[in-house]
């Protein structure tokens, strides 16, 4: 997959070795540049907005966000549990599929739950009675699988053929709809406006016999609404059309789009050698820290890469191959031309890491996790917010 983010924004001027090695620096004024824009959307297009808890839960921004948007969505009872411990406004809660024991939890938590198909909710049924008895508030949604592809990876489309995301749009009966207050759909991953707006083209024709009498749609997220040529103008007139169309509450959940280039992650050249090109071993591990470059596969930007025209020094122009200390033979990064001498010690950095690489480290081969920074470009105010020790990989384990 090809990254179309990866801008450095104000960490042109981050000197990378004010934080210890390796380290995500988070910059909260670019956070709140993206939560401006889509908080605009929000009020131009008169819906609510929701922020992705699995992109990027780093629960210290909590009241960034909260400052600006209507609450967040959650993906099951963990995080259902962190958005009512830390976070402000409404919390929409979907899972694939719920475990009974948890159930309970999530409803109290959650302002909207939403499940996966009409026979969850059916067999759930005693235990929604039980708790909107007892005066739990909240309301009941279904996700709708479109059956309309817009993805180019499988691995990322949840309309993918057999997809088991979503209750296929076209088994969808009066009964369902009764058992509901909402629809939810998820079907995008960084996309732009016309995605959707087939996407809905093709739901709009399913759904229609029931306008009037859905409280909410919630079109889930996988809008990079936040990058800067997305078709915004474009999408606040589909919304606002959608609405009336509808009569419901129109809902949106990106979390990429949050934390868009946003954050960094920096690490140190450990050693290198050379077999057949220059490779470099350094405490970033892809396996550990950004799972994503070998799941997507896609090679993350590097902050001030050299691109081959702009190179003056050839000694320090050619590609080094840069992966991780673990010993998977596949703890590959990339080959990067980089901005400063291979040798041990020195520091780089990935751009756009904010989003689903913190949320998705592990201490695979006892690997340590970065520290967490919080710098304010604006203000140049930065402080540690958390930093991992051995005891955190040994607490993990048993
Ligand atoms: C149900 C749901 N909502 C919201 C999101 C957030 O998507 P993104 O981070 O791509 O905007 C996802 C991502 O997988 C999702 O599954």
């Amino acid at each position: 997959m090809e990254t179309r983010a990866g801008d450095p924004g104000a960490f042109a001027r981050f000197d990378l070795s004010r934080v210890d090695s390796p380290a995500f620096v988070v910059d909260a004024a670019k956070l709140r540049a993206n939560l401006r824009i889509l908080a605009d959307v929000r009020d131009r297009a008169g819906i609510r907005m929701l922020s992705a808890l699995k992109a990027f839960s780093m629960w210290s921004t909590a009241p960034i966000i909260g400052e600006y948007l209507d609450g967040v969505c959650t993906s099951g009872l963990w995080e259902a549990r962190l958005a009512g411990e830390f976070y402000d406004g409404e919390i929409a809660t979907y899972c694939a599929a719920y475990k009974a024991e948890d159930l309970d939890e999530i409803l109290r938590l959650s302002d909207h739950v939403i499940f996966n198909t009409a026979m969850q909710i059916e067999r759930f049924r005693p235990v929604i009675e039980a708790a909107r008895a007892r005066g739990d508030s909240f309301d009941i949604g279904l996700r709708v699988n479109p059956l309309h592809a817009e993805g180019d990876v499988p691995r990322y489309d949840p309309c993918a053929p057999h997809s088991r995301l979503g209750f296929p749009i076209d088994q969808l009966t009066d009964a369902h709809v009764d058992l509901i207050d909402g629809i939810h759909m998820h079907t995008l991953c960084e996309q732009d406006f016309e995605p959707l707006r087939r996407t809905w083209d093709v739901a709009f024709d399913w759904l229609e016999p029931w306008f009037g009498q859905f409280k909410w749609l919630n079109l889930g997220g996988g809008h990079h609404i936040t990058r800067a040529d997305y078709q915004r103008d474009e999408l606040i007139a589909f919304l606002r059309d959608m609405r009336e169309d509808t009569g419901a509450e129109i809902y949106m959940e990106p979390g990429e789009a949050v934390a868009l280039d946003a954050g960094i992650l920096t690490g140190t050249i450990l050693d290198t050698h050379w077999n057949g090109m220059p490779v470099a071993v350094t405490d970033i591990s892809a396996t550990c820290h950004m799972p994503d470059v070998i799941e997507a596969p896609y090679r993350p930007a590097m902050l001030g890469e050299q691109v081959p025209d702009e190179i003056v020094d050839e000694g320090q122009g050619g590609a080094v191959r840069l992966g991780g200390p673990s010993c998977l033979a596949g703890d590959v990064i990339g080959d990067y031309r980089l901005p400063v001498p291979c040798e041990p010690g020195r520091r780089f950095a990935f751009l756009d890491q904010a989003h689903y690489s913190m949320v998705k480290t592990t201490t695979f081969n006892g690997v340590p996790l970065p520290s967490i920074w919080l710098w304010d470009s604006e203000t140049d105010a930065l402080e540690c917010i958390r930093a991992f020790g051995y005891e955190d990989f040994r607490g993990r384990l048993s």
